[in-house]
């Protein structure tokens, strides 16, 4: 019978074990991208200063800080030989849906604030949607090559092909979803979509939509997040997209995309999407203030990215 896992040899899957995420190496390695963008430049400075714990009178890292500082080569993952970057298929979907499971699903700002569910419980709704887009082929993640020549899933960015009335009708559907909290999630981004309406305002047709973005919590401040946004950009590119565009839920993602040269449309204050009787319906922790609404244009080449002319 044929399985949901990768296309080569692999240990388990999650209809086959719970070893999901560990995957056996292929015969030959593919390099998919590998050549797309040189290795990110990582700095000492702001690699301690990201872990060192905050105290005012601490001036040399604590011992077991300065480990990290030490073995930077290993400290940046895009840097490591052993993370590889891959076009996700369908054949991919249940490890993916594992790794969000334990990694998205209950941390993403939105769905902590809206109580979704539990780290390492399932969402039917949420992972209807991340299938949905896995489903367009345009989504990347990164794997990390472990020893004995197992694979573990260190990070992934969701990618969905929108057309002008997709977002429309996936609020209508939204009336007929019995997750509540999933509702309350997607009706504050699908109106805010609605009403910050980008195929008005660049005349486009479709967009590319960078969905789901996210990192194994065991990766995470290793650049992983920051290359497989990079990474969608080729994609998009080579795809012929003009407009990419992206939810942006929480303040890191937020940095993420502007530093890939997404710019920011419009803004949804957590503060002020309240109800009738003028109560938050979204709670979000802090840090995280609000969403962003943000796009890039992509013109032909690597520079050349400007809003087109409508
Ligand atoms: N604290 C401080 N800075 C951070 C943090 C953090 N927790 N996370 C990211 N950053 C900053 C870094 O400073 C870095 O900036 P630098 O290049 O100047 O050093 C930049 O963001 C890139 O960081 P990465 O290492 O590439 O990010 P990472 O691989 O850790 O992944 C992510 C970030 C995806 C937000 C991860 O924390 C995660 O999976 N969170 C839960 C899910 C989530 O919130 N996803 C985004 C929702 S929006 C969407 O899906 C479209």
């Amino acid at each position: 019978m044929g399985c949901c896992c990768w296309s080569f040899a692999f240990v388990g899957c999650s209809s086959c074990s719970s070893r999901i995420s560990h995957l056996k190496a292929p015969a030959s390695r593919l390099h998919i991208f590998s050549q797309l963008s040189p290795p990110r430049k990582t700095n000492n400075k702001s690699r301690y200063l990201r872990y060192r714990p905050a105290h005012p009178l601490r001036t040399n890292p604590p011992q077991k800080y300065t480990n990290l500082v030490h073995t930077r080569r290993f400290a940046c993952a895009t840097d490591s030989p052993t993370m590889e970057y891959k076009m996700i298929g369908p054949e991919h979907c249940a490890q993916v849906i594992e790794h969000l499971r334990h990694n998205f699903f209950a941390d993403e700002p939105l769905n902590k604030a809206a109580g979704l569910c539990q780290n390492g419980s399932s969402c039917a709704a949420l992972e209807d949607h991340c299938a949905e887009a896995i489903q367009d082929r345009m989504s990347v993640m990164a794997v990390d090559v472990k020893d004995a020549g197992t694979y573990k899933i260190a990070g992934v960015v969701l990618n969905g092909i929108l057309k002008p009335n997709d977002t429309a009708k996936a609020l209508e559907k939204l009336d007929s979803s019995g997750d509540a909290h999933f509702r309350k999630i997607f009706e504050m981004l699908h109106k805010h979509n609605l009403k910050h309406n980008l195929f008005e305002h660049f005349d486009v047709q479709s967009m590319f939509d960078v969905r789901i973005l996210s990192v194994d919590s065991s990766y995470r401040g290793q650049g992983i997040a920051n290359e497989l946004v990079k990474r969608s950009v080729a994609v998009a590119r080579k795809n012929g997209f003009r407009l990419m565009k992206a939810d942006a839920t929480g303040i890191f993602s937020q940095k993420i995309f502007r530093s890939n040269g997404f710019e920011v449309f419009s803004e949804q204050p957590y503060c002020k999407y309240t109800d009738e009787n003028g109560k938050v319906i979204l709670p979000v922790e802090a840090p995280h203030i609000k969403m962003q609404l943000l796009y890039k244009a992509i013109c032909g080449d690597d520079q050349d990215d400007k809003v087109p002319n409508h």
